[in-house]
């Protein structure tokens, strides 16, 4: 009896070490397993970079699509301007592969892998306004009627073409800002760039003749594509006389070239639609020498006159400048836009920037009152010397 009952405690004790080393085998086996896990893991995300890098560097050649010919089949124009008619990877989605789209081709089958970006002219590229000096509508004094205007005429039929539709009237495809210079022409257009949320191209015409002499027409043609691939857009010309000066018949050397520029914005502007969402604004301080041709109905509809600003649109103007300057006390504004009779909106900072300079030469880190009187009176003085002597020199 004794016998039995010892073997059966030997046989639990055994039963019970043996689990514990069960136990113990099952907790190494779970964490060598975890460990392989996670090695197969890396592993498998190491492959995958390299398949990805792979792919990423295929050799691929870029080609551009003629014309559809099935519904997997297309010709396409290669680099070399050969073309072929190739296949179609089917995880393309084939109804965007309309003739002139950019797609790349694996290099040996020439299959069609991808569609690619339009290409876009670096140039054009630059143009794009970037929203560096941020300018509002408050920051322009007394021209609230052409912002009126401008934003009628502009941003409207951008944002509700319908309107016009609706009454039955074409809206303009362009306007043109002219005025004596330093009224504000520029600093307008960069208002509207920064209140609207359509593209905004920004030129200054003469910059286009000079820097791309030969390429300036291309450049015309390829700014209005890059507009109409990007609508709703604004296309803004500064100084556009330099471009759309009237034409001469005797045209020689850069002449013939300001023509040749002319006629390709005339076409360009021919070439759209006043109900596409491309406006283009022109501005000048030389309306007088525009060819006819330019700004006719049909092509500039509005003209809005930036003029100088009275004495109502100079105070306000003289207070926005003022306004960042530390004053001590009070600045007779109204003496200062007596005394400015004629001057322009940049005459207008400049008061304020020659009555700091005033202050700095005093030794003051503020502005006193009669600093702006001895400023603006300088600057009548410096205006009265430009005058008389602009006749005196001789060229
Ligand atoms: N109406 C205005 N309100 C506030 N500031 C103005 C105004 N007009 C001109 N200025 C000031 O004068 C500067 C020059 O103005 P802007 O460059 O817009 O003139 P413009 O009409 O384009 O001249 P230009 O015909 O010579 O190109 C502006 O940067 C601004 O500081
Ligand atoms: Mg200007």
């Amino acid at each position: 009896m004794e016998d039995i009952e010892e073997e059966r405690r030997r046989l639990v004790i055994e039963i019970y070490k043996n689990e514990l080393q069960i136990r113990k085998r099952q907790k190494l086996l779970d964490t060598l397993t975890e460990i392989y896990l996670e090695a197969l893991k890396k592993k498998f995300k190491e492959t995958e970079d390299d398949l990805k890098y792979l792919n990423f560097t295929r050799a691929e050649t870029i080609g551009e699509i003629v014309k559809p010919l099935s519904k997997d089949r297309f010709i396409v124009k290669g680099d070399d301007g050969a073309r072929y008619i190739v296949n179609c990877c089917s995880k393309v989605d084939k109804s965007k592969l309309i003739s002139g789209t950019r797609v790349a081709q694996e290099r040996k089958s020439l299959t069609i892998m991808r569609i690619l970006p339009p290409m876009v002219n670096p140039l054009v590229y630059n143009m794009v306004y970037q929203h560096s000096d941020d300018v509002s509508y408050s920051d322009l004094g007394g021209l609230s009627k052409q912002i009126k205007d401008l934003r009628d005429y502009i941003e409207l039929p951008l944002t509700k073409p319908e309107l016009f539709e609706r009454v039955g009237v074409k809206p303009p495809k362009g306007v043109l800002l002219y005025g004596p210079p330093g009224t504000g022409k520029t600093l307008l257009a960069k208002a509207i760039a920064n209140n609207t949320n359509s593209t905004f191209l920004a030129v200054v015409s003469s910059a286009l003749l000079r820097k791309y002499l030969g390429d300036s027409s291309l450049l015309v043609r390829e700014m209005f594509k890059y507009a109409r691939d990007h609508q709703p857009c604004i296309i803004f010309m500064d100084e556009i006389d330099a471009i759309g000066r009237r034409r001469s018949s005797e045209g020689e050397g850069k002449n013939n070239v300001c023509n040749r520029v002319l006629i390709e914005l005339l076409s360009q502007l021919d070439g759209f639609n006043e109900l596409d969402k491309v406006k283009v604004i022109m501005a000048t301080n030389r309306p007088d020498v525009l060819d006819s041709a330019l700004i006719r109905p049909g092509r500039i509809d509005k003209k809005i006159e930036i003029p100088l600003p009275n004495q109502d649109s100079r105070m306000r103007i003289l207070k926005i400048h003022a306004s960042g300057i530390t004053k001590h006390g009070e600045i007779d504004y109204e003496k200062v836009v007596k005394l400015s009779e004629g001057f322009n909106g940049a005459d207008m900072r400049n008061i304020c920037t020659e009555a700091g300079m005033f202050a700095l030469r005093a030794e003051r880190d503020y502005v006193v009152p009669n600093d702006f009187i001895k400023a603006v009176t300088k600057l009548v003085e410096a205006k009265k010397l430009e005058s008389s002597s602009q006749y005196s020199v001789d060229f």
